[in-house]
């Protein structure tokens, strides 16, 4: 189905983030506040374009707040926060940010149960045109090969034809992460992608974002240091919503301040 001419949102399907310098989020001297406890602050962050970036911390450390603020659903009360150079998150509204291509999965799936595998990737790739779109438009060829792309991404080929309510936990975690790829987004937000996983789901999660990284941005925010130590390349740790420490999983173990307030709790694992 057609949109209208003079729709808004033929402009933002040309939005392209600018990533001649490498980087495809910048989020600089970020503040938020919530009835003047600071969530975040003062906090500046870069992701390059095609990484795989994870994001520890302590519980209330301002993870997800970070994940709220690049995805429009709350806004800071001082910073900046642009996908790739030039555009404005702090401009856009949520469904705007996804359109552009920020694509978020939260902790818990949301799959539609009573859909087949196959059916729930077909829905999410007439995106916002939603069921109609699905009802009266058979899918292209292209369609049903990006389709099939994405089972075998995520490693439900097998599954296709299975109802979603019918998939184990972790098989649910992937369809949805396999429904925001239809939407091919450059960069992705996985919060506790791993939580209730089995530890063979976890490790297959670990290969599915790792092979997802190259053609996307990753961010992954986990509390599982072995799953962060089986993907991690650059680590950041976000202390009282401010950057704590960044670099190679090895530089933050051996990091006496992040090891002082986070890595320490974890040693009686
Ligand atoms: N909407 C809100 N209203 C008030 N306080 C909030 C709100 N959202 C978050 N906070 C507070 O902000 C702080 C950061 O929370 P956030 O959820 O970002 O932490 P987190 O790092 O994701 O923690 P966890 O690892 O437990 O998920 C916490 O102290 C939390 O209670
Ligand atoms: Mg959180």
């Amino acid at each position: 189905m057609s949109r209208e001419a003079g729709s808004p949102l033929l402009e933002e399907e040309n939005i392209k983030p600018d990533t001649r310098h490498g980087v495809i989020l910048y989020v600089e001297d970020v503040s938020v506040s919530f009835d003047g406890f600071k969530a975040l602050n003062d906090l500046s962050l870069y992701i390059n374009d095609g990484e795989l970036r994870c994001l520890i911390g302590a519980n209330g450390a301002g993870k997800t707040t970070l994940m709220d603020v690049i995805t429009g659903k709350t806004r800071p009360d001082v910073g900046k926060v642009s996908f790739g150079q030039q555009v404005n998150l702090l401009e856009m509204d949520e469904a705007q940010i996804a359109r552009a291509g920020i694509g978020r999965k939260f902790q818990k799936p949301t799959v539609f149960e009573n859909l087949t595998v196959f059916e729930n990737l077909e829905l999410s790739l007439h995106g916002d045109k939603g069921i109609w779109a699905n009802l009266f438009h058979k899918l292209s060829g292209e369609q049903s090969d990006e389709i099939a792309q994405i089972l075998h991404t995520i490693g439900l080929v097998g599954e296709c034809n299975m109802q979603a309510g019918a998939l184990s936990h972790g098989q649910k975690q992937w369809l949805e992460i396999g429904m925001l790829l239809a939407a091919k987004p450059r960069l992705l937000l996985v919060d506790e992608p791993v939580a209730g996983m089995t530890a063979q789901e976890t490790e297959r999660t670990a290969e599915l974002l790792t092979s997802l990284a190259g053609d996307h941005s990753v961010v992954v925010v986990e509390h599982d240091m072995a799953f962060v130590r089986s993907i991690a390349r650059k680590v950041t740790v976000l202390h009282q919503g401010s950057v704590l420490a960044e670099g190679s999983m090895s530089e933050i173990q051996s990091n006496p301040e992040v090891v002082r307030v986070y890595l320490g709790e974890e040693t009686g694992e």
